[in-house]
């Protein structure tokens, strides 16, 4: 079934290398996913070598570890991890039909590492980021080609997790909005095309979650009561761990940016910052083993 608002999948453009700026953990995660799924060249810069090459070699040992768990076979393990390759040239990206960023969740950065790239593209290349909850928009205002730009939002965790935003802009073109939904479709995602508003929606609804989780041990509710509480709905993951996932840094940008917008409908949650600067996980162990709520956090709130 075409989903809302998609347009004529035959204006998609093909795409033959994949450009990604930004070597963190999602960037990486999503790197892994393009190469396993398009199974075309993918080329992974950030600001200096060392962080490439530390990417690049992540991605390797991922490809390994599903090999050893017989998820890839080894000639396909030897193919992917030759088609990853790390560079701090921007040139490089010459040839790359389909860009997307994964940097710092900053206007201004978001900006600033486009314009370092658009001039090397491609009169056809798509450009896609993977901001959770920047306007798309805004994002492209510096931009030579707006019309070329599309937001493609990932979820943690990438491999598992079966959605992709796409954030469709007043000046995305449809020959780049269909390219999106190729995309997504390719690496086996479902995609839903969204508005380009706050949060798009999957976070305004999140925000609204977890918001409300910190709003609660903040006004002195227990951890553990809001665990027990919320069960009954069935969620994969309670607030607190979901927050590990995400990373508790990720998830108070969340809220301070829905609060910025909805600001009589979204708190900011000051704990949350506070915990994030102290780099306290709340109810896992980094590893994924639950250990209860963090002591330290519990002195925080
Ligand atoms: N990386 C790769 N694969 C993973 C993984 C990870 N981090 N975590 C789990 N998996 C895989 C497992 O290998 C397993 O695969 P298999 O079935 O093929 O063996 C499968 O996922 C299921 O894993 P488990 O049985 O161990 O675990 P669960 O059944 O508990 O499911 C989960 C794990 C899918 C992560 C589930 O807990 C979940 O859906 N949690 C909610 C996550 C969520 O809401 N994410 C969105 C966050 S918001 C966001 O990212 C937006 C940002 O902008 C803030």
């Amino acid at each position: 079934k075409k989903p809302a608002g998609a347009p004529d999948p035959k204006l998609a453009k093909p795409v033959s290398k994949v450009g990604i700026i930004g070597a963190g953990l999602m960037a990486s995660q999503f790197a892994l996913l393009f190469l396993r799924r398009l199974q075309v060249p993918v080329v992974i810069t950030d600001l200096d070598q060392a962080r490439v090459d530390k990417a690049v070699a992540g991605i390797r040992d991922e490809i390994e570890a599903l090999r050893a768990k017989g998820r890839v076979d080894g000639d396909t393990a030897k193919r992917l991890s030759a088609l990853i390759a790390g560079t701090v040239d921007k040139a490089d990206f010459a040839d790359c039909d389909w860009v997307i960023e994964a940097v710092f969740e900053e206007l201004s950065v978001k900006q600033q590492v486009f314009a370092e790239v658009e001039p090397h593209l491609s009169e056809t290349a798509v450009i896609a980021t993977n901001t959770s909850s920047l306007s798309v928009e805004q994002i492209g205002a510096t931009l030579a080609h707006p019309e070329r730009l599309v937001g493609f939002h990932f979820f943690n965790p990438v491999a598992v997790m079966p959605l992709i935003e796409v954030v469709r802009t007043p000046s995305t073109d449809d020959a780049t909005l269909a390219t999106a939904m190729r995309v997504a479709k390719d690496l086996r995602k479902n995609a839903v095309i969204t508005r380009d508003t706050p949060g798009f929606v999957v976070n305004r609804i999140l925000a609204k979650l977890l918001g409300e989780a910190m709003h609660a041990v903040e006004q002195g509710t227990p951890f553990e009561t809001v665990v027990e509480a919320q069960r009954p709905f069935g969620f994969p993951m309670d607030p607190f761990v979901l927050l590990d996932l995400v990373g508790l840094k990720v998830g108070a940008h969340v809220l301070d940016t829905h609060h910025g917008a909805f600001p009589d409908r979204f708190f900011e949650s000051a704990a949350l910052h506070e915990l994030a600067e102290e780099g306290v996980l709340l109810e896992k162990d980094g590893k994924g083993n639950a250990r209860g709520i963090d002591k330290r956090a519990r002195k925080i709130v």
